[in-house]
């Protein structure tokens, strides 16, 4: 059974329940395409059933991994870019809690990034760090080739064999990729423990993969209670197709319908900020999926009620193009209530008794008016509570309706040709081996300028 509740009554006034009814052969028709493996871009689909075919004896192996990395490490450095690192890092900043690196200590590590930047302050303010502290190392990357964690490992691996002796090092390291490229052949040759991401998974679809899992493992949370929340959402996905019983068929639908009436741009809205690089995954979910063949909904996020302060300023006046999915946490893991103050000075004692969740709720609540009644459709995706198992659904209910709504709107969501061109022009430019032809086309195309 799923605990998410995916709410569109908000969206009425934009679209009746005929129109989205009417969705329903077309969705009918993708939802086959995409559960019989026979559409575009079939070749990635082995997200579909990641929750149900990873082995316990992976699940096994990926936790006392884990175990041994904490036990030894202060720090653990996650390397990636894309889809090798966002849904990792969205899992994470989800359930650590806010300022847990103040408190970091063995078996009880920080998890710091690193590869998704070329930024010369960052590494060597990282490296820095890492002269203090002991850490270990988890680098991600399908390829093994992408120029931006290729270089932090590289720079991060000189370090690591320079703090510890070879066979300390090499344990500290675990590398996740494909089935081949450099970075596997680095790791057997210097004997690093290894987890595969399968062929059939790409990036962005590769969070309940050992890309996502080992991670969240190793920054010590319940990779199985995660799997379960997606197994229990990959049921209803598959199994109907109906917009009344699917949730994801059903946001797949609504917002296909907003994209086909205008709006060009969807705002994921959150109001717990540990859900801010959750986003940032969504929106890798997205952009990276739809925005093919001039077409596709722009994705943005909203850290609310800060970005209320900046943005609402838009949403609320600017052009009338977008709409946002909110999403909303029933309960929260504290609980704090605004104090009686007697003298009162500051004016607050209206708030007085109330819990910062009641505050933030009502904010959401009058906010969602507002932007309605300013002509931005609403939608709203409830969970319980920010846990490994909401956090499941929540995956999996995002993974399936971003790829209904890629085939609802004819495109491969299942490709990047964008994001291979920039890897591609960034080889060439460097002068990596194999890309002298396109070196000289960009170098012509630059003398032209
Ligand atoms: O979704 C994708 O395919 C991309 O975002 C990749 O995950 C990203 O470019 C990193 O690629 P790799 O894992 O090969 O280093």
């Amino acid at each position: 059974m799923i605990n998410l509740q995916f709410q569109y009554n908000q969206v009425y006034g934009f679209l009746s329940e005929e129109d989205i009814q009417f969705m329903q052969d077309e969705v009918d028709i993708n939802h086959s395409l995409l559960v019989e493996k026979a559409g575009k871009g079939n070749e990635y689909l082995g997200w579909i059933d990641l929750p149900v075919k990873t082995e316990d004896s992976l699940l096994d192996e990926m936790e006392a991994d884990a175990r041994s990395l904490r036990e030894k490490a202060e720090i653990i450095v996650v390397i990636g870019t894309g889809g090798s690192l966002l849904g990792a890092r969205a899992v994470i900043g989800a359930l650590e809690t806010l300022f847990s690196s103040f408190y970091a200590t063995k078996n009880n590590p920080a998890i710091v990034f690193a590869g998704h930047n070329i930024s010369q302050d960052y590494h060597a303010q990282l490296l820095s760090l890492l002269d203090r502290k002991d850490y270990a190392v988890i680098v991600v990357s399908k390829s093994g080739t992408t120029t931006e964690p290729a270089i932090a490992f590289r720079l991060i691996k000189n370090h690591i064999e320079k703090k510890y002796d070879p066979a300390e090092a090499a344990s500290r390291i675990i590398a996740i990729t494909g089935t081949k490229g450099s970075l596997k052949s680095l790791a057997e040759k210097n004997g690093y423990k290894t987890y595969t991401i399968p062929d059939d998974v790409n990036g962005r679809f590769s969070v309940l993969s050992p890309a996502g899992l080992f991670p969240i493992a190793a920054a010590g949370f319940d990779i199985r209670s995660l799997l379960e929340g997606a197994v229990e959402m990959r049921k209803v996905c598959i199994e109907t197709s109906s917009l009344t019983d699917n949730p994801a068929a059903s946001y797949a639908a609504i917002r296909s319908s907003l994209y086909r009436m205008g709006n060009q741009i969807e705002i994921l809205i959150a109001y717990e900020p540990q859900l801010h690089h959750f986003t940032e995954w969504w929106k890798q979910l997205f952009a990276e999926s739809e925005g093919k063949a001039q077409e596709g909904l722009f994705p943005a996020g909203g850290n609310f009620t800060c970005d209320l302060h900046s943005l609402g300023q838009y949403i609320l006046e600017g052009q009338r193009i977008l709409f946002e999915t909110v999403v909303h946490v029933s309960k929260t893991s504290n609980s704090l209530i605004i104090p009686l103050d007697e003298a009162d000075s500051d004016g607050l004692n209206y708030l007085a008794g109330k819990t910062l969740h009641d505050i933030n709720s009502m904010a959401a609540l009058v906010t969602s008016l507002a932007h309605t009644d300013s002509d931005v459709p609403n939608m709203d995706v409830i969970i319980p509570a920010i846990d490994e198992r909401s956090l499941g659904e929540l995956i999996y209910f995002f993974e399936f309706s971003c790829a209904l709504s890629g085939y609802l709107m004819g495109i491969n969501p299942f490709n990047q040709p964008g994001v291979d061109a920039y890897k591609n022009n960034l080889f060439a430019m460097l002068g990596k081996p194999g890309f002298e032809n396109e070196t000289e086309l960009i170098r012509a195309r630059m003398s032209d300028i």
